[in-house]
This record gives structure tokens, sequence and C-alpha cells, in this order.
């Protein structure tokens, strides 16, 4: 009996959509009857209706491919308050929009926003497989989402760069790193580029005592630093703050974090300073090796657990094991960076500073 597999692709794209999109499609075309059905845009395409028919011809050459074939959107729900209570036509019309496809399942790539609405169709009784993707890594149950170690070597990439010219110039350089809420993607590249400072959403930090770790660099002869700030770092008197406060205040100032940031240590510490946003350059272009390896991985994993009929989970990397969680058990828990967590530590003792105590 052909199985008619659905896969759609959701929220902010990554490197390795494709390679995942390829190891689903490849294992299971090898292991059972297979008919692939491709979503446009992610959800979008559920609730429109809007797919194709794929060709396996379609899964070749996509493994170095970054972006997604399928094309994503962000939150179709945008109107809808609570997901599944208010505007119930979007899930109806995406149960009814399965139905209409036969699908067997539908396999979902997408981050934490992605997972709640997954584990809502699940509920809803659709036979549903999650693949865990964002560059923030910030999804509860895996220790790695597949995207995060591409943006990583791509982050340590423009640290790497920014290093010369901030030594050349005696400047002190602010490098603005992707992560709204979870600063993962700061600290691993921070570690891997040598920043001095790194700033995550998680810790809090005084601008005072980041001036500090500047100045005591000049007066030990280093003319230059580096932070590695995330988008979302916050410093103590923001973290008090209610998140809706906090983000109007953000939203009315000019300046994002690293041109804050850079204009204070101007101001108190007398340096030259310099902001940089690398922006979407760390979600572009083809994934990294560990990157094809992961997503190959996941989507074996997911082609092999719809083989043995296993809904209602998602794949997940946990030790050096693949594997699979209930979607009820992680959908919507965000994995932030333990304040106490190893890699906090290895940093601290190799005398990066976070800006707190
Ligand atoms: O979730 C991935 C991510 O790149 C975040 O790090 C960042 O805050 C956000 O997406 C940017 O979103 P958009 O692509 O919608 O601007």
């Amino acid at each position: 009996m052909k199985r008619r597999i659905g896969i759609l692709t959701s929220g902010g794209d990554c490197p390795g959509l494709n390679a995942a999109i390829r190891g689903v499609a490849r294992a299971a075309y090898e292991m059972f009857d297979t008919e692939i059905i491709g979503i446009h845009d992610g959800y979008r395409g559920l609730i429109q209706g809007d797919y194709q028919v794929m060709d396996r011809s379609q899964f070749s050459g996509i493994l170095t491919l970054g972006g997604t074939i399928l094309g994503t959107s962000r939150q179709p729900f945008r109107n809808m308050k609570v997901i599944g209570n208010d505007n119930v036509d979007k899930v109806a019309a995406m149960k009814a929009n399965y139905k209409a496809m036969k699908l067997d399942c539908l396999v979902i790539l997408g981050g934490n926003g992605t997972h709640k609405t997954a584990n809502l169709l699940s509920q809803e009784g659709l036979n549903v497989i999650g693949l865990p993707k964002t560059i923030d890594n910030d999804l509860y149950g895996t220790d790695f989402t597949f995207g995060f170690h591409t943006a990583v070597d791509i982050a340590t990439d423009v640290i790497d760069r920014i290093h010369t010219t901030a030594c050349s110039h005696g400047r002190c350089m602010v490098i603005e790193i992707m992560g709204n809420k979870a600063g993962w993607l700061t600290l691993y590249s921070g570690i891997a580029g040598g920043a001095d400072v790194i700033l995550i959403p998680e810790i809090p930090y005084e601008i005072e005592r980041v001036a500090k770790v500047v100045e005591a660099r000049a007066n030990a002869g280093k003319s230059f630093s580096i932070l590695a700030v995330a988008e979302g770092a916050m410093d103590k008197e923001e973290a008090k703050m209610k998140k809706k406060e906090r983000e109007a205040k953000r939203a009315a100032s000019p300046q994002s974090i690293s041109q804050r940031i850079a204009a204070q240590l101007q101001d108190i510490a007398g340096v030259e300073a310099r902001a940089v946003i690398p922006g979407h350059i760390q979600r572009g272009g083809s994934p990294s090796a560990y990157d094809r390896v992961l997503s190959t991985q996941f989507g074996v994993h997911a082609a092999e657990l719809i083989r043995d009929g296993i809904f209602g989970v998602s794949v997940a990397l946990v030790g050096n094991t693949v594997t699979h969680n209930p979607l009820s058990e992680i959908a919507g828990v965000p994995k932030l960076v333990p304040t106490d967590h190893q890699m906090v530590q290895i940093a601290r003792n190799i005398g990066i500073s976070f800006g707190a105590k």
C-alpha cells in the first residue's frame, strides 16, 4: 500500500532544511512505497491547500542547498490569539486539506511556534512528526537543532574577521548575533571566536561591568575588545520590565542593542567602538558538514517512524543518539541557556565576562 507523506517547512528558514527533506524522502522511497506531497510556504499552504505532488528527482541535488525548496512562512495564526480556540476555521481548513490530500502523515520541519501547531494538529487526530530546526537551538528535548552549527560557523567567521580589523584600529567591536530569547548561538560563537565579553538574554548585564572589562584590557596593553552580543540581550533594568514594556522600549529606539552598547562604551570607557550586525547572513547558504549529517539523521529517523507507524512525536538528538519525544511534552517549551550551564562556566573560567557577577 502506497503511503502519502506530506512535508512542510515553517517559521524562519535555516541551513539543513533541504538536507532533512531529502533524508525523509530518500529513506521513505528506500523503505516503502511512497508518494510525497510538498506543501508550499509552511502552514499557509496547508490552510489554503497549496501543494504539489513531488517527483523523486526533486529531492536530488538539494543536500547542500540553503533555504527550503518548499518555501516557508511565519505566523499564519497572527490574528489567532489562542491557537485552536479563537479561529477554529484555520485548524479545520488544515484538517480538511490533510484529508483532501489523502495524507497518511505529515512531517513538519520547524522551531518552537511550528511545534506548538504540530502538537495541536496531532491532538486533532492527524499523524504528525516534527523535525527540530532553528539556528537558535532553543527547542526543548533535543541537544541540538539542525541549522545551529552552521550558524555558529558563520557567526564565528564574522567574529574572526572583525578581530583583525578591531586589532588594526584598536577599536571595540560589538557584534550582534541572532537569538532573541536564547543565547546559545552567541555563547557558542563567542567562545569559538575568542570574544572578551558575551552578553545573552538569560544573563542580564550591567554596562558599567562591560566598560570595566574594556578598560582593563586597554590598561593591560590590549587596545581592542570583541563583544558578542545576542540581539535579545538586556541590561538589569530592562530585565525588571514586563516583556511588553521592554519590547515597546526597544521598538521606540532607533538603535539596535549592539549600536546602543557601542555608543555607551564610547561614552563610559572613552574607546572608539563600532557595531556590526551580520543579521540574516547567519541563516543563509549551504549547511555545514555537521548539519548535513544531523539533518540527514533526523530525516531518516522520521521515515523510520513513518514505517513503524509512530506519530505525535518530534525527532531529537540526545547524547549521541537520534531518538524522539512526544510532541505534547516538548511543544512550545523554550530551551534557554541555564545560567549555571557548563558552557557558561567554561567561558567564565577562561576569563570571558558576561557583564554580570
Ligand atoms: O528564529 C530564528 C531567528 O533567526 C532568530 O534568531 C531571529 O530573532 C529571528 O529568527 C528573525 O526573524 P525574521 O527572519 O522573521 O526577521
